[in-house]
């Protein structure tokens, strides 16, 4: 078992999109895939093409500390499970959760994956307990970006991060000067561990609305053409014992 999280400290930047997107993509390459939707938000399930599920066992898993809580992942047409959080409120969840920051590594572990299964974690915008319990678990963080002002000076604030974490720009449109210069200064300051962009595309949004898989609906589409060298990547980020290490300008 590999596990991604999607994380970003903005609004819009794309978490559920690429997560989605990611999802199919590795299981298009033949590997099982558990999507897991950490946002109350509970949209992953949709943008897979799934039918959300109304009981909230990974919530309820997460807060019982025994362990007994069942799991039941749902599956869409492409064979990826689903756990989602759900939308029903647990209020009691973020103490438990700062208490407890590797529930939800137990709680994987246990579930006694096949090893090449890839595990995508989609989570709320930071800060927040949930990302936090997504860092936890994950071999591999991907931290998201626009290549805007908001963006650059976000990233000049925030300390370094983690060895293991890759960072992604979205939406980006290289015809926007702003965007290119950005986009240059981020490569700057984040060196290797910036991974290359996945462009501004309609398609991306229309194939959700379609209820497609982007895969199917716009298969030569810039952002597809992205995302499939995205999930080259990844995998070999996965694979090899070292991660980029940051390289500031
Ligand atoms: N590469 C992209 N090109 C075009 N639209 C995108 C792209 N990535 C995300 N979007 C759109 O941006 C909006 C926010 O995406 P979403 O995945 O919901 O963000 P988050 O989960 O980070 O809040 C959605 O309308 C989505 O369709
Ligand atoms: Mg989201």
């Amino acid at each position: 078992m590999k596990v991604i999280a999607m994380v970003s400290c903005l609004g819009g930047s794309g978490r559920t999109t690429l997560t989605a997107a990611l999802a199919s993509a590795f299981a298009r390459r033949g590997r099982p895939v558990l999507a897991l939707d950490l946002d109350p938000a509970d949209l992953l399930p949709t943008y897979l093409g799934a039918t959300a599920p109304h009981d909230s066992g990974l919530h309820a898993s997460l807060v019982d500390t025994s362990g007994a809580t069942a799991l039941n992942a749902i599956q869409n047409s492409d064979g990826i499970r689903i756990l989602s959080v759900g939308n029903t409120a647990f209020p009691s969840a973020p103490a438990i959760l700062r208490e407890h920051p590797s529930r939800l590594r137990d709680i994987l572990r246990r579930l006694g994956l096949q090893d090449d299964t890839v595990v995508l974690i989609d989570t709320p915008r930071q800060p927040s307990v949930y990302a936090d319990q997504a860092q936890a678990a994950a071999d591999l963080s991907v931290q998201l970006w626009r290549a805007d002002v908001a963006s650059y000076a976000r990233l000049a604030a925030t300390l370094p991060t983690p060895d293991r974490t890759l960072h992604l720009i979205n939406q980006m449109d290289p015809t926007r000067r702003l965007q290119s210069d950005l986009h240059a200064l981020l490569r700057a300051r984040l060196g290797s561990q910036l991974l290359a962009p996945i462009h501004r595309d309609e398609a991306l949004c229309e194939s959700i609305a379609a209820n497609q898989n982007p895969f199917e609906y716009a298969p030569r589409s810039r952002a597809i053409m992205d995302l499939e060298m995205l999930a080259e990547r990844l995998l070999q980020a996965l694979t090899s014992t070292v991660v980029p290490a940051r390289v500031d300008a």
